[in-house]
Formats: C-alpha cells, structure tokens, sequence
C-alpha cells in the first residue's frame, strides 16, 4: 500500500468518533517508534513534518524514511503530511517531493490573506491527488519562526469558517479552542488544584468547537498543541539534570472528548520529545561510561512506541482502525 491521502481516514474517524494521530518525525528513531505502535495497533497515522524538520533533516532522508516504514507496515494506511507549512513555495516543494498532505498555515494573517494563499495552495495540490489543511484562529507557542505570546493567541470565530472552508476548498481545518504548541501550555495560575493536589488546567472551548460542527457537517477539524506533558516524563527529565518547572498539557480526557465529535486529527509532538529526552537523560545519569548511541536510543525509541501505543489506544481511538479504512481503497 502506497502512501495515502487522509480523505478516506476522515471519513471513517467522523463516523466512527475516533481521531487519527498526526505526530511529528524528525529521524529514524521517532519514525520507527511511531510506526511500530501503529503496527501493533493496527492504527491509521499520519506523519508530520515541519519546516524545521526538513530543515533538521533534509526533505529526502525524511521522505525516504517514510516510504521505508511503509514498506514495513504494508496493513496499516499512512499519510504523509507537512504540518505548518508557512507559504506556497513549501508546500509546492512537498507536494512536488512525494507528500501526501499539506497544511498552509496562513493564521497570522489577515482573514483574506489567509483565504487567497489557501485558495492558491489548494488549487494547486488538488491538481496533483493532495489534499490540504487550513487554519483560523492563532495558538499560543512557538510553530518554527513564528512565535505567539501567551496572550496574544486568538480563539477561532465560528462565524468565519462557512466562508473560509468554501472559498478555500480546503479538505480539513484546524482551529483554536485553547491548545497551545510546546509543554507550557497552561501556567499554574490558569489551573486548579483537585483533591489529589494535581494542578487541572482550564477546559478546552468546546462550544466553539461545537458552533463550527454545526456550521461545517461532516468536516474534518483539526487539533494542534494536543500533548497532554505527560508528568511521569517531566518528572524524569527533572530529576535527571533537567529543568522544564511547571511545564503542563491537555487532559487526555479533553482530548478523548474532542476524538469523539468532528475532530479527525489531533497533532501531538512535544509528548514524544519528553519521552525521547527523559529517557535518554535518565540513560547517560545512570550510565555516564557508555558512549554508544544505539544504546540510549534504542531506549528512547521503545518508550516513543509505548507513548504513542498509550494515545492510539487510549486517547485517540483509532487502535484496530487501520481495517476499516483500508477496505476503501480495495
Ligand atoms: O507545531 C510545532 C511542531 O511541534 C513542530 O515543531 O517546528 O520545532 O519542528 P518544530
Ligand atoms: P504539541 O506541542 O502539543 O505536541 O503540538 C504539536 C503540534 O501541534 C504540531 O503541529
Ligand atoms: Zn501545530
């Protein structure tokens, strides 16, 4: 099975209440953790790259690392999509270089900006079998240069994606209900304290959520910033010579809410740093002699799988999806 699109994935995920995971590669190791749980699990994925990523690791190795977990995983369908594409240069570059999904980020922009270089993104990978994510509204955190000030981030308006989706014809829109990018996502001062004394941060604004449902039935919508920082991982990066104080996520309960109304894919890629680096801080702390990096990441890459085995399973859903979405395309 080649590389697909994500249409058929979002069909079956609105009608199903699931979400696929969109998670971020940027080499072999993270590709493989992925991969492997998505095997296991049977679960669709989408794998995502960033401008950043491509710059890190060069387009080809990561397109090449791609294709090669596909060829590994011949029963499950795997998407591969540019996250945050931040003009139409880069996404012409990926749609020419083998993706299968782009996202134009235009959500610093004017409202009809952001329309015309969607309009001009889309014309364009729906030419050559692409599809495309949009965005409206802005999350707070860091997305490669552009930084959002905490603050300054602004919610989705419901009253502007009927026009958006339609002058665009974009394939799946990602909007702002409270997430934001990294693992400072929420400051302590936001939350509350529960009876456990765990720190629970403000929910998520599903009733815009559920104004854009109503005004977009059976439109894909998309989560960024969805990392729940898991704090067993904080914890270990903290106590094995890191500093990340006070660094908090989504409520998987939050995002197992938002998997089950029209919102098909959830990005996640900060959960997958903390494991890769508490993991390897706790593996130089406890062998400071070893030198060999297979060593440490083999270890990261086993925990990367059991994280992402954690969301498919538990958070997203989709575990035992791949069937029923590769039954479309026989
Ligand atoms: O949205 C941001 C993703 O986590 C990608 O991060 O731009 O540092 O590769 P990056
Ligand atoms: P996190 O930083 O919450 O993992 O979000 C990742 C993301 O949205 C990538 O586009
Ligand atoms: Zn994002």
């Amino acid at each position: 099975m080649p590389l697909v699109t994500s249409k058929e994935m979002f069909k079956k995920a609105y009608e199903g209440g699931y979400a696929i995971g969109a998670f971020n590669v940027n080499n072999m190791e993270i590709v493989q953790g992925i991969t492997e749980a998505c095997k296991e699990e049977n679960a669709p994925v989408i794998l995502q790259v960033s401008k950043g990523a491509r710059a890190y690791a060069n387009h080809t190795y990561l397109v090449k690392l791609v294709e090669a977990a596909v060829i590994e995983c011949p029963d499950i369908p795997v998407v591969l999509h540019l996250d945050h594409g931040p003009d139409f240069e880069t996404c012409k570059a990926c749609i020419d270089g083998g993706f299968t999904s782009v996202m134009i980020d235009g959500s610093h922009l004017s409202f009809e900006e952001n329309i015309a270089v969607t309009k001009k993104v889309v014309e364009y990978a729906h030419d050559h079998g692409v599809v495309v994510e949009g965005e409206l509204g802005t999350l707070a955190g860091i997305e490669d240069e552009v930084v959002v000030e905490s603050g300054k981030e602004s919610y989705t308006r419901p009253e502007e994606v009927e026009e958006f989706v339609t002058k665009t014809g974009v394939d799946s829109l990602a909007i702002a209900i409270g997430t934001s990018h990294g693992a400072y996502k929420f400051t302590p001062e936001q939350c509350t304290l529960n009876e456990d004394g765990i720190l629970v941060p403000p929910a998520l604004r599903f009733d815009i959520l559920e104004e854009v449902s109503k005004r977009l039935p059976e439109f894909p919508i998309v989560l960024h910033g969805s990392s729940s920082v898991p704090q067993d991982y904080v914890k270990m990066v903290n106590e094995f010579g890191g500093k990340m104080p006070n660094a908090i996520g989504v409520p998987e309960s939050q995002l197992r809410m938002a998997a089950a109304s029209s919102v098909c894919k959830i990005n996640i890629d900060s959960d997958l740093r903390l494991a890769m680096t508490g993991t390897i801080r706790k593996f130089y702390a406890e062998n400071p002699s070893k030198f060999d990096p297979r060593e440490y990441l083999k270890p990261a890459r086993a925990n990367i799988k059991e994280i992402v085995r954690h969301k498919l399973v538990n958070v997203l859903g989709c575990a035992g999806k791949a069937d029923e979405i590769m039954a479309l395309y026989k």
